[in-house]
């Protein structure tokens, strides 16, 4: 599902963010990237999502390299990507169900389908009373489900979290990390980027280890955080 093939990306002068890095994950695996601040680990969520290109090696994303890919092709590998982020990245002018009301209209779906997938994206992360909800008005766990529930409706083959519980206290912490384990069963590929020792222990799957820029441990299962 996604493959990274002696993946070097640098930026001028001399900053290497990730050196002959290669895994592959396969289609509906929950994977663990860890590593300190600087490892490379955004790095490789831009990558994937065509953010960035690799300064040398291959991204395949779903059998595709996605050198190949035009411009044009760029939003449609996107849309089978959803991005969760540390600081959830809602429209605090919008309410919870305008901001995925919003990502729905810019696709063009037909109007008379939104509030049915709408709702069943807030139903998923359990926030239909919060619907008409403004972003200040969350909790931050929240608005992490609401920002789980956006990246939802595209009913993306990948989901990738970018320290998603950045914010949050443990219990939201956990409640989050409970919805991704319950998103990956449905056979959503989930890669979660995080620095949170004891979540990834608890875990207990596969756990990449970065650090400067290089794989130092990929252990397939119950994977613990090693550095
Ligand atoms: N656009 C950029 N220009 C220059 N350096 C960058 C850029 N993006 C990332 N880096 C550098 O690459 C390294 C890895 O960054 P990043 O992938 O964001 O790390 P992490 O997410 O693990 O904290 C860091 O040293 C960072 O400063
Ligand atoms: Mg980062």
């Amino acid at each position: 599902m996604i493959k990274f093939i002696n993946i070097t990306k640098s930026y001028p002068p001399n900053i290497f963010a990730l050196r002959n890095v290669s895994f592959h994950i396969k289609p509906g695996e929950f994977v663990s990237i860890v590593g300190q601040s600087g490892a490379g680990k955004t790095t490789i969520l831009r990558l994937i999502i065509a953010e960035e290109k690799p300064t040398k090696g291959k991204v395949i994303i779903g059998g595709w390299d996605i050198r190949d890919a035009k411009q044009n092709e760029i939003p449609l590998l996107r849309r089978q990507i959803g991005v969760i982020f540390q600081d959830f990245k809602l429209l605090s002018k919008k309410t919870v169900y305008e901001n995925i009301e919003f990502s729905l209209q810019v696709i063009g779906t037909p109007f008379k389908k939104i509030p049915g997938i709408v709702s069943q994206a807030l139903k998923i992360v359990g926030l239909e009373n919060k619907a008409r909800n403004f972003p200040p008005q969350l909790s931050a766990g929240e608005a992490q489900r609401a920002a789980i529930a956006r990246a939802m409706v595209y009913r993306p083959k990948i989901l990738l979290a970018d320290e998603p519980t950045g914010n949050l206290d443990p219990i939201n912490t956990r409640e989050v990390i409970e919805l991704l384990l319950r998103i990956n069963e449905l056979g959503i590929t989930t890669v979660l980027v995080t620095h949170n020792r004891e979540i990834v222990n608890l875990i207990k799957k596969r756990v990449i280890t970065l650090d400067q820029g290089m794989i130092i441990g990929d252990q397939q299962e119950k994977g613990r955080y090693v550095i």
